[in-house]
């Protein structure tokens, strides 16, 4: 089950037990909204991610489309980004992964499915750009954008520095990013340097935002997204500034935000064994004494106080 919010969050996040349960969650999020959306005659407009994250959603979707009629004939999609210069028909391109892990499973229209092209000339690109922000426009905007979020705390490809107007446009990844992905490319060296992305602006246009995280090595991005302060540094930060944006993550993403790493700062806890342990570790680290050295001052400043308020 979810567990509760709590006020140090900007963002409103659900944490679930694993990788499945979060595809199953966020896949019935969207189904719900295609079957509203056809009930009213309404096409439905979804912008999609790549990556390892929406698998799950992904899997889940096509199911529902085999064992469940839904169909996606009514629906138009637009992807976030591309690496640039990319081959659409390179394994390593985003256009591929669509169609492979997606598109050619369901009975979508190829003529609804929109991705930024990654191999028009580079003076071509800006326009490129132009023509996809026109034609998001065209299609009455995104009803809903499933994101990522990378270790640099980017969605899209929005890496730090981008700003809360930006707009599609082409973008350097950063190093961390590039290393994130070696290992699809056999190597940093065969990274691309650059991708083609919709921008921050663009992405905050979206009606509904949904945001996935997994595994430990996202938790520290994570607690920064939702309880952070907004920087450009960390593009996810705007998402705090969207309306209807809600995070779902699993245990090991959300290990770092504070209802489940320090929950005795937001109020009166259980304390098991187990908490205490965490408490006494985390008490030694704040106040830079070891565990024996600590105070029964220590333990009432930063413990039992927070707690007991
Ligand atoms: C992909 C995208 C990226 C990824 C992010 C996380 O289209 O826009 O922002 O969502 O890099 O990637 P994974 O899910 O592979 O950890």
């Amino acid at each position: 089950m979810p567990d509760q919010a709590t006020s140090l969050e900007r963002i409103p996040t659900v944490i679930v037990g694993d990788h499945d349960e979060l595809g199953c969650l966020v896949a019935c999020r969207i189904a719900e909204l295609m079957r509203t959306r056809g009930r009213a005659g309404r096409r439905t407009v979804l912008g999609l991610a790549t990556g390892s994250t929406p698998i799950g959603v992904y899997r889940e979707l096509i199911r529902m489309h085999r064992e469940e009629g839904l169909s996606f004939a009514q629906v138009v999609t637009f992807n976030l980004d591309e690496y640039y210069p990319m081959d659409p028909g390179s394994v390593h391109s985003y256009h591929r992964f669509m169609w492979e892990n997606l598109f050619s499973l369901l009975d979508i229209a190829p003529d609804n499915v929109h991705m930024l092209r990654g191999d028009v000339r580079r003076e071509q690109v800006g326009e490129e750009c132009r023509r996809y922000e026109d034609a998001i426009r065209a299609a009455g905007g995104i009803d809903l954008q499933l994101l990522g979020i990378g270790r640099t705390g980017h969605i899209g490809f929005n890496e730090p520095g981008s700003g809360i107007e930006s707009r599609t446009r082409l973008i350097t990844l950063d190093l961390v990013t590039r290393k994130d992905a070696a290992a699809d490319f056999f190597g940093e060296d065969s990274v691309p340097r650059e991708a083609v992305t919709m921008g921050v602006g663009t992405i905050l246009e979206a009606r509904e935002i949904v945001i996935l995280a997994t595994g430990e090595h996202k938790a520290h991005i994570v607690s920064r997204a939702v309880e952070g302060d907004v920087d450009h540094e960390v593009a996810a930060t705007f998402l705090q500034r969207h309306a209807a944006t809600t995070f779902y993550i699993d245990t090991a993403a959300g290990a770092r935000l504070t209802r489940v790493a320090t929950p005795w700062l937001l109020g009166p806890v259980e304390w098991t064994p187990q908490r205490t342990v965490n408490a006494v570790t985390w008490l030694s680290h704040e106040t830079e004494k070891a565990i024996l050295k600590l105070t029964q001052h220590d333990y009432a400043e930063r413990v039992e106080d927070e707690a007991v308020e």
